[in-house]
């Protein structure tokens, strides 16, 4: 069956089947081919897109509005400070205004049930920049990246460690049981996923012959293609840092672990930004509380020939083109 996307949200990539998730990484290396042959097109043309971030962004951000304007579309940045929204005006008044006057919208936020109210009340595509829960236009431009070194995405096996019951984990898990990588978490118990995420994966996984398996064991690292980490403390929860650290130091990314899975073909994914050594102000202020030059990576395998940190950030903005492109575009001016 033909995929068509014209009309839908991208809320969580549970909402999409292996075969639309496979038709946005194909549209996505299109555009991205046509991008470096130094064309720039039309496909959205006319439409206005409205991203409106209640989180900071450097990424999705500029990706959204670099995609958009690449296509001719007119994107608008709506700040959190720049509204009435959550002060004076509710989620679905907002919605209801703006469904109006914009073609799309980008939405990063807090709660999953703001995306999902604003995809029901606004009338037109929204795009998920990111909730607490999930992270979907992250995952595709991972799984592009994937792909492109890979060449495949069925059966390669994939190693996240660290926080995993952030909206990085649960979309990396749902992505993968979706295109069948076999998904090793490797984190301490207690931030394991929820149970709702992983019975929802282990059923996507029994569709695709995806392999999910939980451990806390380094060593689980083993033969991995592709290593996987992200932030030990995300947006919205900065008064856990004490705890973070203090849970997941043994689970760094650095060379150690990189000896262990003894593949030297292995990539090293991360969704940035990243604390890899102590040129900011939180990177400087956790190595006088604890000690740490790093945390969830060093930046000796961040800056490594494993790393593909820059060319995923890259990716970002291809693959939310062609979400923008497949869902509220002229495909025909692809
Ligand atoms: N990876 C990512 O979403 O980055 P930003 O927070 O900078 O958008
Ligand atoms: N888990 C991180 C992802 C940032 C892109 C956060 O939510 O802060």
């Amino acid at each position: 069956m033909e995929v068509n996307l014209q009309g839908r949200s991208l809320l969580t990539l549970l909402d999409y089947s292996s075969a639309e998730i496979n038709y946005l990484l194909e549209l996505a290396a299109k555009l991205k081919e046509k991008k470096h042959r130094g064309f720039q097109g039309d496909a959205l043309k006319g439409k206005n897109i409205a991203l409106l971030f209640e989180k900071t962004s450097t990424r999705t951000r500029v990706a959204f509005v670099v995609a958009a304007r690449d296509e001719g579309g007119m994107p608008e940045f709506l700040g959190k400070n720049d509204l009435q929204l959550g002060d004076k005006e509710s989620i679905k008044d907002t919605a209801r205004v703006l469904g109006r006057l914009f073609d799309g919208i980008a939405y990063r936020g807090f709660d999953q049930k703001s995306v999902e109210l604003l995809a029901e009340y606004s009338g037109v595509p929204v795009w998920n920049a990111l909730t607490d829960q999930y992270h979907p236009t992250q995952v595709l431009a991972d799984l592009f990246t994937i792909k492109e070194e890979f060449g495949h995405l069925e059966g390669i096996k994939f190693t996240y460690i660290g926080d995993g019951r952030n909206n990085m984990a649960n979309s990396l898990l749902i992505g993968s049981a979706k295109m069948g990588l076999h998904f090793t978490l490797i984190a301490p118990e207690e931030l394991w996923p929820e149970s709702t995420i992983l019975d929802q994966a282990r059923g996507e996984a029994a569709k695709s012959g995806a392999k999910i398996s939980l451990s806390t064991d380094l060593d689980a690292v083993h033969s991995t293609n592709v290593i996987y980490t992200d932030v030990w403390v995300s947006m919205g929860e900065e008064d856990k840092f004490a705890e973070r650290v203090e849970l997941l130091k043994p689970y760094q990314v650095n060379e150690n672990l990189i000896r262990k899975a003894e593949n030297d073909q292995l990539i090293f994914l991360h969704c940035l930004p990243s604390f890899h050594n102590r040129e900011t102000i939180i990177g400087e202020k956790i190595y006088r509380e604890y000690g740490l030059e790093a945390m969830e990576v060093t930046d000796k395998v961040f800056e490594s020939r494993f790393s593909r940190v820059f060319e995923q950030a890259e990716n970002r903005m291809h693959t939310i083109k062609a979400v923008m492109v497949a869902s509220i575009g002229d495909l025909n001016a692809v």
